[in-house]
This record gives C-alpha cells, structure tokens and sequence, in this order.
C-alpha cells in the first residue's frame, strides 16, 4: 500500500519523508515492493526530481539497505575514485596501485561495461585468473594486508541500489541526476571513505554529455558527501574523444601497465595524475598537488607503483607476470591495421561510436548476462586534429575472426571522422568542483 500512495504523491509533484523513504528501500531490498512499482517510481522521478533533501534521504535509504566496509580502526586514510564512465577509461586501472603504494588505502568497487561505456571489473578479468568478486571480509583483510581491493559491487553492498539500478537501466530512467547521484553515493558511501574524487566526463562519450548536468551531478555528490563527513572533489574531463589510445578490455589492461611503467600516451597520464594529486591530498599523504605530482612520479619510475599492481593481482588470485610479461593477456585471433581512406584532417573520433563498435567485436555486453570477449578491441592513434593522408594507418583492429575485422572497419569508419577541418577538442580537464 506504502509504494501506490508514494507513487501517485510522486507522480503529483509532492514530497517523500526520510522514514517512507528508509521503509520503502528496505522492502525493495527484501522483495516485498516489486519491480513494477519501483519502476513506476523511478520514471515519476524522472520526470518530477527530488529535493535535495529527498536525495538525502534516498541515498542514507540505500545505503542502510545493506552492508558498509568497517574500516575505521584502519590507520591509512582511504580514498576512492569514482568515474562517470566513457571510452577507453582505464584511469582506475593506474590509479589504484598508484595511490596505494604511497600509503593510502584504496577500497575501489567498480562496474561493469553496459551500452557504449567500458567497465573496470571487465578489463581486471581479462587478466588470467584475476577474481573481483571477493567477499567484504576478504576485501577487508586485503586492504588491512596491501592497502587497496579492486571489488565489484557485493550482494551485501547497496542491495536496494543494486535492484533500482538493474531496473532503471530497463526502463530509461539512468538519467535523472537525483537517481544516479544518490545510486553512485550510496556505494561509494558504503566504502566507508575519508575522502572520494569523482571524474565526471563531458562530451559525446559521456553518460550526461552537457557540461551544465555533469556539474550538477558533481555538485549535488558533493553535497552527499558532505552530509557523511566524506570530503569530496570532482574534476570535469572530457570524453569527446577516447582516453589514451586503447579501447578494449585487454587492449587496455595492457596501455595501463606500459602508464605503470611510464610509458602511458600523455593524455591518460594527464587525467590519472589530476585525478590521483586530488586522492593524495584529501588523504593527507602530500601537502599539495605539486607535492602529490612529484610523489607519484617517483613512485612510477622506481617501479614502486607498478609492483604494488602486481601485488593486488598476486592478492585476488592473477597471474602477476602479466606487469612484466602483458602478451599473457587474451590475444585476438586476428589483428589489423586501418587506413585513412582519405586525405583531409582527423575532425572526430567519436567515443560512442567506438564504444558501440566494441560491443559489435563481443567486447561488450548489451544484456548484464552476456559474457566477454577480453581481447576484442582498437588501439586507436589518430586523435582529432590530425592531418592525414590516404592509406596512413589511423587505428589496429583486434577481432576473433575476419568477419570480426569486417565489422570493425566498419565501425571505425563511423568514428573516426575525416574532414576538411577539426573543432577544437574540449579541454582534457576543464572544472575542478
Ligand atoms: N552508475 C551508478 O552506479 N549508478 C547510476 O545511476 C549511474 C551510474
């Protein structure tokens, strides 16, 4: 009876108190409300927003429908860093051993791949043997033991998040900034943080392209966060274009550990050190961001980073060689270079293009069952702006067959536009909030 009366108040513009709220989440999380009423919820919503006290409220609702990480008696700051998602988004990758291995600890739950955008727990299993689905005691004594877990989201974690979002994701209702503020807040919550950094992506690529949205949604995490005694700091980066050149699960396991090592493409390295000055300020480590660049500079060309990737690897069951030794990661079948078909200037490489090629090559899912081919992908070198000439190679297709190459021709002729002139791309980094 609570959800019809909180549907039809929804649907009429009015107001739900923190406590319908908590009862509410709580009965979805058990089963009790179903899926049809949640929906119907979720698109009043949409279409009606919440205030910000409402958002509040929803996110503590969820986030008490579940389990949190207890790691208060743990020394270390910790800190997390959450993506909006994008193309070729392999920050994470780096940025947790980066972190890690200068003294903060990292209890980084990440996602999936769904429509165009990558997910993290994806690229991790395509290293051989690699588990990311610990339980939060295990994580936990990762974290006390190394000082960073790479985790998916747990049933014990948000469990009434988890169900909404599956739901929202079926009945287009993701982009409502209240749902994806309180659903993102709610984990990241649960991780029991003193610190989070946000990267919220703008552009074609992005989940909310309009810079105006993305800094309403960094605003109102902020906000969330507040409310928690979670400090939290948000950069707007671009996603009008792929980050660094891989875009593949393995493809970019394998551009993470040449950044490791110092040889990452300069826009990626960009990203992840903005990102990652941020992580070690709010945990205190570095005194301000030219200390923390400094810091993790060191810690990639002594290796220190690197060898703390290998050691969360060793941890959750991979192969650790993969830093030294990246061809153990799955090889495609067939590999093949993509040639400028005319001459003229590099106006566009579209990430959702890319993103939708990927899943065309198996790369992706298009339903959360779907499996992975970890291999597929592009390793794309031209970047907008470029003037090129016929027959100069632009990308490499990796593809399980020929048909695959076929198909990823195809979908590179979609992305990667050539025109008489470019516009200029948007700002790597454009906002810190
Ligand atoms: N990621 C989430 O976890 N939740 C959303 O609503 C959107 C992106």
């Amino acid at each position: 009876m609570l959800a019809r009366a909180l549907i039809e108040r929804k649907r009429d513009g009015g107001r739900i108190t923190p406590a319908e709220w908590r009862t509410l989440m709580s009965q979805y999380a058990t089963d009790e409300v179903p899926d049809y009423q949640m929906a119907a919820l979720a698109m009043a919503i949409y279409f009606n927003g919440l205030d910000r006290d409402e958002i509040g409220a929803l996110t503590d609702a969820m986030l008490h429908s579940g389990a949190m990480l207890d790691l208060d008696h743990l020394t270390m700051a910790r800190v997390d860093k959450h993506s909006t998602g994008g193309v070729g988004d392999k920050v994470s990758l780096v940025l947790a051993p980066l972190v890690a291995c200068l003294g903060v600890a990292v209890p980084m739950m990440s996602g999936r791949g769904l429509g165009h955008t990558g997910g993290t727990l994806d690229k991790l299993e395509s290293i051989p043997g690699f588990r990311t689905d610990l339980s939060l005691a295990r994580a936990t004594e990762q974290l006390e033991r190394i000082g960073c877990a790479l985790i998916g989201q747990t049933r014990e974690i948000a469990p009434a998040d988890r169900r909404l979002y599956a739901l929202r994701d079926a009945t287009a209702t993701v982009e409502s900034i209240p749902l994806i503020s309180a659903s993102i807040m709610s984990k990241k919550l649960a991780e029991g943080l003193t610190g989070l950094v946000l990267d919220v992506k703008r552009g074609s690529g992005a989940f909310l392209p309009e810079l105006d949205r993305g800094l309403a949604l960094a605003r109102t995490m902020i906000a969330l966060g507040a409310d928690h005694g979670c400090p939290v700091v948000a950069l707007i980066t671009a996603m009008d274009r792929p980050l660094g050149r891989a875009c593949g699960n393995a493809l970019e396991v394998e551009e993470s550990i040449m950044a490791l090592r110092g040889e990452g493409p300069p826009d990626l390295m960009k990203v992840t050190y903005a990102l990652g000055a941020e992580m070690l300020v709010l945990a205190g480590v570095a005194t301000d961001r030219d200390d923390a660049l400094r810091r993790m500079e060191v810690a990639i060309s002594s290796g220190r980073a690197a060898a703390k990737f290998q050691e969360i690897i060793a941890a959750q069951g991979g192969d650790p060689k993969v830093v030294d030794d990246p061809s153990i990661l799955p090889q495609a079948a067939e590999c093949e270079l993509y040639l400028a078909p005319r001459d003229g200037v590099i106006a566009q490489v579209e990430p959702r293009a890319i993103g939708r090629g990927i899943t065309e090559l198996g790369g992706q899912r298009t339903k959360v069952e779907d499996g992975v081919d970890h291999s597929v992908g592009f390793v794309i070198t031209a970047r907008p702006g470029d003037i090129v000439r016929a027959g100069e190679p632009l990308a490499t297709i990796f593809a399980k067959d020929r048909a695959g190459v076929d198909t990823g021709v195809a979908a590179l002729r979609r992305s990667i536009i050539i025109g008489e002139e470019a516009e200029p791309p948007l700002p790597l980094i454009s906002h810190r909030v």
